[in-house]
């Protein structure tokens, strides 16, 4: 026992707990995934598995993306990115869903299921329905050599390394530079990205893994102490627009598994359908609003919540006023392109949930009643 607990704290690295340290561990299990793919200075990204089947994706009548969890957040914000880029019609779906609904597909279809462990029941049955329908199936896994990179006709490995806690966090950022690599490359192959804008993402792109250490370096503080104002919050509101709403969904689901909280994510601006019956001083809200994508539309949600004095805690980039000036929290993050930016504010948010969990004194490597990997229906 004694000898295990030893080697459990080693693998720890000085952290508390495995969370803690796959959420620092990102800025290097980002550079890992773009590894040996993002060639900046040839301006190539080299993916063999997206070359050597780039007809199926560039023909393709439509791409649809399959997953559960954290993975299925990664598909949504994959289907905006692919979408933008590549000007390939993408769905989204929860491979639940998909396999007991008897969907239309063909053999000009291209599956993509994401899956960080690479065994989900349900993501691997879709696979294998889309399979018999003769779908082109293709595999985004964090695990080498799992079931489900071992049944799809091509993939792409995220190269995050072993994630231990069962919240997902490295995984889902490793997922969206994945993600991210594949919808600029198959838009610069079928001509929808101009090379000039290619170039700009491509190098943006690149400096993410710094980014991300900023992030790390300049919010860990501020956030362990934000948390400690939330421990007693019972609900929580998630809000965020285009790339960042799926992000919101993510932030929330984040706090869900490893607080106990209830949170919800929201499109910001379906707030008024609803959420907002919900807002009084009681009610925190985290608003991901960022200077490029819809920022002015946030700013008014941000004065509706303020009318109804719930509580807002705001990431917004540095140097931001508007947002600031009536958030009751501010965590600043550095500017990014607005399809990068779910990668960067991502960070504080997994930091919040993480913080909070712990004042609440919750397992956060392992929540209840949650499994690491869901090898059954
Ligand atoms: C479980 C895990 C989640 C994960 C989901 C999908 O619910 O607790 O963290 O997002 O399964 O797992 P996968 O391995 O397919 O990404």
């Amino acid at each position: 026992q004694e000898l295990k607990l030893s080697l459990e704290q080693i693998e720890k690295g000085g952290y508390e707990h495995f969370m803690l340290k796959e959420i620092f561990e990102q800025p290097k299990s980002i550079h890992d995934t773009m590894r040996g793919r993002l060639i900046v200075e040839e301006g190539i990204i080299k993916m063999a598995g997206i070359w050597d089947h780039l007809e199926k994706f560039t023909n393709a009548n439509r791409i649809i993306i399959i997953a559960c969890g954290t993975s299925w957040h990664a598909g949504l914000i994959g289907e905006y990115l692919i979408e933008e880029f590549a000007r390939i019609n993408v769905e989204v779906e929860y491979a639940s869903e998909f396999r007991y609904r008897n969907p239309i597909i063909g053999n000009k279809d291209v599956v993509i299921a994401i899956s960080q462990s690479g065994e989900t029941a349900d993501t691997m049955a879709a696979l294998k329905l889309a399979k018999e329908k003769g779908a082109f199936i293709y595999g985004i896994c964090n695990v080498v050599d799992s079931s489900i990179a071992r049944i799809t006709d091509a993939g792409s490995y995220t190269h995050a390394g072993p994630e231990i806690g069962v919240a997902s966090t490295k995984a889902f950022t490793a997922q969206l530079t994945i993600l991210s690599l594949i919808a600029l490359k198959l838009g610069k192959h079928n001509g929808s990205l101009s090379n000039g804008e290619f170039m700009k993402l491509i190098t943006e792109l690149d400096h993410l893994p710094k980014k991300i250490e900023e992030v790390l370096k300049s919010t860990h503080d501020l956030v362990k102490n934000i948390a400690k104002d939330f421990v007693n919050a019972q609900n929580f509101l998630y809000l965020g627009r285009g790339y960042n709403y799926p992000a919101a969904l993510e932030g929330a689901l984040k706090l869900k598994e490893i607080s106990y909280i209830h949170a919800e994510g929201y499109p910001a601006a379906e707030m008024k359908h609803g959420p907002i019956a919900l807002i009084d001083e009681n009610m925190p809200i985290v608003i991901i609003a960022p200077k490029k994508g819809h920022y002015d539309k946030i700013v008014s949600n941000v004065q509706e919540i303020k009318a109804r004095k719930g509580k807002v805690l705001a990431v917004v980039n540095t140097g931001d006023t508007q947002v600031s000036e009536m958030a009751d929290y501010v965590i600043e993050i550095p500017e990014t392109s607005e399809c990068f930016s779910p990668i960067v504010a991502s960070v504080p948010l997994q930091l919040l949930a993480y913080y909070i969990a712990v004042y609440r004194g919750a397992n956060v490597d392992q929540p209840r009643n949650l499994a690491k990997s869901v090898t059954v229906e």
